[in-house]
């Protein structure tokens, strides 16, 4: 196992009606900033609850985040953060919402001209304004990890941000919220998380023990509850697990002293970059490419999932591994989800190559656990997953 120093600073408020503790956890003389998405919360009742919970906290709104949010927006809402001198940020939302805050929290404080910078120049956050949460959207994790993905519509990238402070200061997840979630974000929210278990593990075998559990449990739970979710978001019990399993999938856990990969992410971000298909989905698309690329490298810890979490016992290691990818693709295809890029757009032709110029013009020149995967490397993945 390798060293590690792990501190998740983020409170977790879990439960039926807990949206109602809110204001407890935010300073009474706070000037606060909600932030939501395309306005579902004001039809499935949470905005109500929110602002209930609220009570007599000094509260100004900016609605209109879009899904994968984007910095033209992001930069009006921080034009409201400095001419009404908000000191706190709450987040209302999916990924989308709480990364868009994220952003919002770094460039409150942000001492040069662009913001964008931030993304451009892996300025790491050590000190946010700061936030909390009210999930709506079981998913990324960002609820209770430091990350944050934004959107730029005019260049047409997708990058990500991070640092220690950005962790949510609380996060409050009431399953409940799930019972109003779109069958394609349900689906969606299952993909990433399981993909974002999968970036964690599957590396190499490293002899940490109860990570590889912590790992097998998350994907078991999540491949568990997924049709009862489906079938019926109102389930509580699936919710409450189908919740909790998104955020322990990303929150920092299951990551420290083992090696991960995280390029299915980084190809991924490309795809909804240049066409706009939903994140879960680009991961649908490249994992099972990226996996049958990089076989011989990981297909020790492929066929311990194939063992693991779907039962396969019967062939060699690599029968076993090869099944498993296969299994993996026929799950993300059982919730509805394509795993083709062809499936999404018919103006694919120069993708790959596009991606992998993209990838060496920002020295992106080995990702993975063994900081092996080329450019190169990166345009046969994109390839194979036409
Ligand atoms: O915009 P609103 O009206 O809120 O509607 C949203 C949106 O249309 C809707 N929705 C959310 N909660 C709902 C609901 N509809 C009905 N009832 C509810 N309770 O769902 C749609 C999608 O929302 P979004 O926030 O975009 O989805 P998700 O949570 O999947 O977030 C995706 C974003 O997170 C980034 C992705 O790249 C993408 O930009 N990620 C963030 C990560 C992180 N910070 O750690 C890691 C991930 O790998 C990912 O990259
Ligand atoms: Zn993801």
């Amino acid at each position: 196992m390798n060293n590690f120093e792990f501190k998740n600073p983020t409170k977790i408020i879990f439960g039926k009606g807990t949206i109602e503790k809110l204001a407890k956890e935010i300073p009474n003389d706070a000037k606060v900033l909600l932030l939501y998405g395309g306005g579902s919360i004001k039809k499935n009742g949470i905005y109500d609850q929110v602002k209930t919970a609220l009570g007599i906290l000094d509260v100004v709104e900016f609605g209109g985040i879009p899904a994968n949010p984007e910095y033209a927006v992001l930069m009006k809402a921080l034009k409201v953060i400095k001419a009404e001198n908000i000191t706190y940020l709450l987040a209302v939302g999916g990924g989308s919402v709480i990364d868009g805050t994220k952003f919002l929290s770094s460039a409150a404080l942000f001492k040069g001209d662009a913001p964008w910078d931030i993304l451009t120049k892996n300025i790491r956050t050590e000190k946010g304004m700061p936030f909390g949460t009210v999930l709506t959207l079981p998913a990324t994790g960002s609820e209770m990890n430091s990350g944050a993905v934004i959107t730029r519509e005019e260049t047409k990238e997708k990058l990500a941000m991070g640092g220690p402070g950005l962790f949510p200061e609380f996060s409050i997840l009431d399953p409940q919220v799930i019972a109003s979630i779109p069958e394609r974000q349900l689906a969606n929210g299952l993909t990433d998380a399981f993909t974002h278990v999968l970036e964690q593990y599957m590396t190499y075998p490293i002899g940490a023990l109860l990570q590889d559990r912590f790992a097998e449990s998350i994907l078991q739970t999540l491949i568990e509850v997924a049709p009862k979710v489906l079938a019926d978001p109102t389930d509580y019990k699936a919710a409450a697990n189908f919740m909790w399993s998104c955020t322990m999938a990303l929150n920092g856990l299951i990551q420290k002293g083992v090696p991960s990969d995280w390029a299915v992410h980084a190809m991924g971000h490309e795809l909804t970059a240049l066409f706009g298909i939903d994140h879960a989905r680009t991961l649908a698309v490249i994992a099972p490419s990226h996996y049958k690329f990089n076989f011989d490298a990981k297909k020790e810890k492929l066929a311990q999932y194939a063992e693991r979490v779907w039962n396969i016992t019967q062939g060699s290691t690599d029968d076993k591994a090869y099944a498993a990818i296969e299994k993996t693709e026929a799950f993300f295809n059982q919730l509805g989800i394509d795993t083709k890029l062809s499936d999404y757009t018919k103006d694919y032709d120069g993708t790959a190559e596009e991606i992998a110029k993209r990838f060496a013009d920002r020295g992106w020149l080995g990702l993975g656990e063994h900081q092996s995967l080329t450019p190169e490397k990166v345009e046969k993945i994109v390839k194979m997953a036409y």
